[in-house]
């Protein structure tokens, strides 16, 4: 039985056929390409454990090959290990610079190339297992988060009986008492909604419902719910879509949820009478949607951290709100599983912009964007003070 499928890509046959005899007669199943071109459609076909390459090839060389494999979300966890001829160091940090797991230099011993493998099959087989703890985990916290929602609805519903006096008269302790369970209820309501909006994006169970919509149309709206929540802070909020955008496709109910989560933070993390603005560009294929706000900024050090799931990072809530960090993690899962990207900008005291992209083409992942340009046209909505 084969112990593992390896792909080797090398131009010279003879070199190719050496190193498939030698894997073959261990028991692992071998497939051939004679450069980078081919070795792709074969990765992506026949779905390797371990691909061996050569660096120098006609056509696509090593490095170009190993850093696609390493840049496409079904292949980078393929062990790549390059089998070149280049073994001056500089090569070596070139191979592993491109995302190579390891590096040989011909002429190879075979024992030492086996050895290699093995190794590479248990590094494998190890992330495999990985992956199936993480499923399990995800299977695992979705279905706490699931089952812990309908105890804690109830306790809202007998918290909101009392509140309204239809269980009696309450003392002004009770009542006080009464309302701390509502809101530590409604706290953790939100904290398992979002557990498990996660778990249900990363384990791929959600399917987006496209339709082709108009960004006006979905920030408009969203824009409409939130008037009552920006005005409790004097938050000035201001449209700057433009009218003209072309439609794009998108599941509205998700990507309201993703502004959603946007304008909320923008409003935590602004002082009074700060100002949100919504802007929107086409871009190349895509459209970019931006979220910001007049608040207190983030520091360049932790821009790259804020999309991970529970990371808070040196901005606070301007008036101690609540929040688990798991908002931007949600948009950022919501906006890839729509071929788009996120990122922000900021600048500590001054504000932060939060940017999506979409494309404007119905797909499903990420083409690389050229730099944003704007175009913006303005419209206030004036803030209820
Ligand atoms: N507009 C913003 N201005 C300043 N800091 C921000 C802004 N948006 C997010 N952050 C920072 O990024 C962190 C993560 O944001 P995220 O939305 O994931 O979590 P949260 O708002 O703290 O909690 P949750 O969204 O789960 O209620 C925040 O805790 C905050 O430190
Ligand atoms: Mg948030």
């Amino acid at each position: 039985m084969a112990q593992g499928k390896i792909l080797v890509v090398d131009d010279q046959e003879s070199i190719r056929k050496l190193v498939s005899m030698h894997l073959r007669k261990r028991g692992y199943d071998v497939l051939g390409a004679h450069d980078g071109r081919e070795g792709l459609k074969k990765a992506l076909k026949h779905h390797p454990d371990i691909i061996i390459s050569d660096l120098m090839m006609p056509g696509m060389d090593g490095i170009e090959f190993c850093k696609r494999i390493k840049a496409d979300k079904d292949m980078r966890e393929v062990f790549f290990i390059m089998l070149t001829a280049k073994g001056k160091i500089e090569d070596k940090v070139e191979g592993f610079g491109s995302g190579a797991d390891d590096y040989m230099v011909k002429p190879f011993n075979h024992h030492e190339l086996l050895a290699r493998v093995e190794s590479a099959m248990r590094i494998c087989s190890l992330q495999g297992e990985l992956r199936e703890l993480n499923n399990l985990k995800d299977e695992f916290l979705g279905m706490v988060a699931h089952d812990l929602r309908n105890p804690l609805t109830v306790i809202k519903g007998w918290c909101d009986l009392f509140a309204e006096d239809l269980l009696g008269d309450l003392t002004s302790e009770q009542v006080e008492a009464i309302d701390g369970i509502s809101q530590q209820s409604i706290l953790m309501l939100d904290l398992v909604n979002d557990l498990l909006d996660v778990t249900k994006i990363e384990s791929g169970k959600v399917e987006l419902s496209l339709s082709q919509y108009k960004i006006q149309d979905l920030v408009a709206g969203q824009l409409r719910a939130q008037t009552l929540v920006a005005s409790k802070k004097h938050i000035t909020l201001v449209d700057r879509v433009p009218d003209n955008l072309p439609p794009v496709w998108l599941d509205p109910d998700r990507m309201a949820q993703a502004l959603n989560n946007l304008l909320s933070n923008a409003f935590k993390f602004s002082p009074e009478h700060a100002t949100v603005t919504i802007s929107a560009a086409r871009n190349g294929n895509f459209v970019e949607v931006s979220v910001s706000d007049t608040g207190v900024g983030i520091p360049p050090e932790d821009l790259d951290r804020l999309f991970q799931k529970f990371v808070q990072v040196g901005s606070r809530p301007t008036r101690g709100e609540k929040g688990t960090g798991l908002g931007l993690a949600i948009v950022k899962k919501i906006v890839e599983l729509h071929g788009g990207r996120v990122w922000a900008t900021s600048k500590v005291g001054e504000g932060s912009t939060f940017t999506f992209s979409l494309p404007v083409e119905k797909r499903s992942s990420a083409e690389p964007e050229p730099s944003a340009k704007e175009t913006s046209l303005e419209v206030t909505i004036p803030s209820e003070n």
